[in-house]
């Protein structure tokens, strides 16, 4: 009937992930399932993972249609970008056939709102400054004047990739994060590694090569592990604490795949209490990429009336998270920051 919920088919696609969801206007998640695809010993062939999506992609619609019947659904979502350009081709082609085949409009989305909107979704977040980490991005973002605008991000590689690389390095499997702080917890000495914050962005390729080298010079893994996520996390806190106080959100949401480790939300847990704000990591489902995601944006944005064309979906590796006009947003609810305290992160 006319008063039934709108229900989106959202396809994810940026990187090595192959993610398909469904979700209702209601926000209510019918389908959600991602695969995963594993690159060989020397990292992500963007040729390869393009493959991954086009052969994952007909299997996971498959399965969502014995979930929900494909004539229930009222729209098709895509990820747009940022991105690799051969997995964002690969899916926009897959969402534009369906749009077709289904005659249903089509919306391409921006990845990373996306898992701001979702982590709005399955938290009591209203209104978060988010620290956004993953295998690719690394980015501290808050909605001011009409747009979701980046107050720090990464000027080399993301956090997630930083991690992967290390344990490539040190011939752990990947994706190398859970197993870096697996071992981090047996570490017992901060060794020596470089802290590179500059302004309110960071960078972590130098911190890379150091860690690489202290593993050469013989330095314990164990400690060497500990010591790059104390140095890592720490970076990571403090830009997101200089932006609670250039923003003074009341609220941090943690999200992106890296959002899974304990001791980077032990060390944001710790920051948001010294500043009197709330703290949220949404469940590990809606975390890392996931197709859910990006259905529950598309809904969001056509839902308050944008349409796109098939010229309009072209995609766009380079897509940065302030070039999205958000007219999903009325009126911010989010509370605000209260009491400023001044907290040294790093202990030596
Ligand atoms: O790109 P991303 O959001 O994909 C999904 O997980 O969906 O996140 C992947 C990244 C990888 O770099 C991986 O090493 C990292 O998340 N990661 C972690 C942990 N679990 C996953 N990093 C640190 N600690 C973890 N426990």
């Amino acid at each position: 009937g006319a008063m039934d919920p709108m229900i989106c088919l959202g396809l994810e696609g940026t990187a090595e992930k192959t993610g398909v969801g469904i979700v209702t206007s209601d926000g209510e998640v019918l389908f959600n399932k991602t695969i995963m695809y594993k690159p060989p010993k020397q990292g992500i062939n963007p040729r390869e993972a393009a493959d991954h999506h086009a052969e994952t992609f007909p299997k996971l619609i498959k399965e969502a249609f014995e979930v929900v019947d494909k004539n229930e659904i009222d729209l098709i979502a895509f990820s747009q970008g940022p991105g690799l350009g051969p997995s964002l081709r690969v899916t926009a082609t897959v969402a534009r056939t369906l749009s077709l085949t289904l005659k249903k409009p089509i919306i391409g989305v921006n990845h990373c709102i996306a898992h701001i909107e979702i982590g709005k979704l399955t938290t009591e977040a209203e209104d978060p400054l988010t620290l956004y980490v993953s295998g690719g991005n690394t980015q501290v973002i808050a909605y001011v004047s009409k747009k979701y605008r980046v107050f720090g991000e990464t000027l080399d590689i993301a956090v997630g990739n930083c991690l992967d690389q290390f344990a490539r390095y040190v011939n752990l499997p990947h994706p190398g994060g859970p197993y870096i702080e697996e071992l981090a917890r047996k570490g017992k000495k901060l060794v020596d590694l470089p802290y590179t914050v500059k302004g309110m962005d960071i960078a972590f390729s130098g911190l890379l090569t150091a860690a690489m080298r202290a593993y050469d010079a013989g330095e314990r893994l164990e400690d060497i592990c500990y010591s790059l996520q104390e140095y890592a996390f720490s970076m990571l806190t403090e830009i997101t604490e200089r932006a609670l106080a250039h923003t003074n959100k009341g609220e941090v949401m943690l999200v992106g795949g890296v959002a899974a480790n304990n001791r980077l939300r032990e060390m944001l847990k710790a920051m948001c209490e010294g500043q009197n704000v709330d703290f949220y990591v949404p469940p590990k489902e809606f975390c890392g990429d996931n197709g859910a995601m990006i259905a529950w944006l598309g809904l969001l944005m056509h839902k308050n009336g944008r349409w796109m064309s098939l010229d309009e979906t072209k995609i766009i590796p380079n897509y940065r998270t302030d070039m999205v006009e958000v007219n999903w947003i009325k009126e911010i609810k989010g509370k605000k920051r209260k009491i400023p305290v001044e907290v040294n992160w790093i202990k030596k």
